[in-house]
């Protein structure tokens, strides 16, 4: 019951460890190192956030499953604070506007400001007056997460020098959408 607050000491730590390395030693860890780890971090939570619901479906029964169901909104938050930090950290480097508007002719920079753009009006709605107010459409608000999850892992593909490692969690996020949709279809929920 009391256990968001002590949920988001663990999902800032990341953060703090990210700011506490670039501040203690800014020439070993400097820009390079804290956008991709701010990037992998936005990435992984968003992970976490679409796995909720198929974890949910499969282990209906379970405690665990539905303090995970309870908090689903308090991770995409997470996420979207970590991709704000994220483009906080892209917009200082630059600097300059023209810098950052000449840029967006770079399709991976494009796509991450579209994937972002998208998760704005889902961050600004997870809390329950929003989710109050909005009634049906909340849900059919929130499907946007599914374009941006696909637009995210694009920018991180085109953005990386070895796309490996984008594309593993590319199939990460095929089998958690996978299992959603048996799950889903095997219970007719949607
Ligand atoms: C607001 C617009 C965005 C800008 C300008 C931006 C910019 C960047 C830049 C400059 C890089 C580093 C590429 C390199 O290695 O040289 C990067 C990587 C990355 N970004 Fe973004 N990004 C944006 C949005 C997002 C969003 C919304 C997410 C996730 C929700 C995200 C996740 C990532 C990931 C996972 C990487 C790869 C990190 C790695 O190489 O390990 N980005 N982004």
């Amino acid at each position: 019951m009391h256990s968001r607050p002590f949920l988001w000491l663990v999902l800032a730590l990341p953060g703090a460890w990210i700011l506490g390395r670039w501040g203690a030693t800014p020439d070993l860890y400097g820009y390079g190192h804290a956008i991709a780890d701010s990037g992998d971090w936005a990435a992984w939570l968003l992970l976490a956030t679409l796995a909720v619901t198929p974890v949910r479906l499969l282990f209906r029964r379970r405690a665990w499953a539905q303090w995970l169901m309870r908090h689903r909104r308090d991770l995409g938050v997470a996420s979207f604070a970590y991709a704000a930090g994220h483009t906080v950290i892209y917009l200082v480097r630059k600097a300059s506007l023209e810098t950052i508007v000449n840029e967006l002719s770079t399709p991976y920079i494009l796509i991450g400001w579209l994937a972002f753009v998208l998760f704005v009006p889902l961050a600004i709605t997870s809390n329950d007056i929003a989710m109050r107010r909005l009634k049906r459409s909340w849900k059919r608000l929130h499907r946007l997460v599914y374009p941006a999850a696909i637009l995210t892992f694009a920018h991180w593909v085109l953005s990386a020098y070895d796309p490996t490692t984008a594309w593993i969690h590319i199939a990460i996020l095929a089998v958690i959408e996978l299992v959603r949709l048996g799950a889903q279809w095997r219970q007719r929920v949607t």
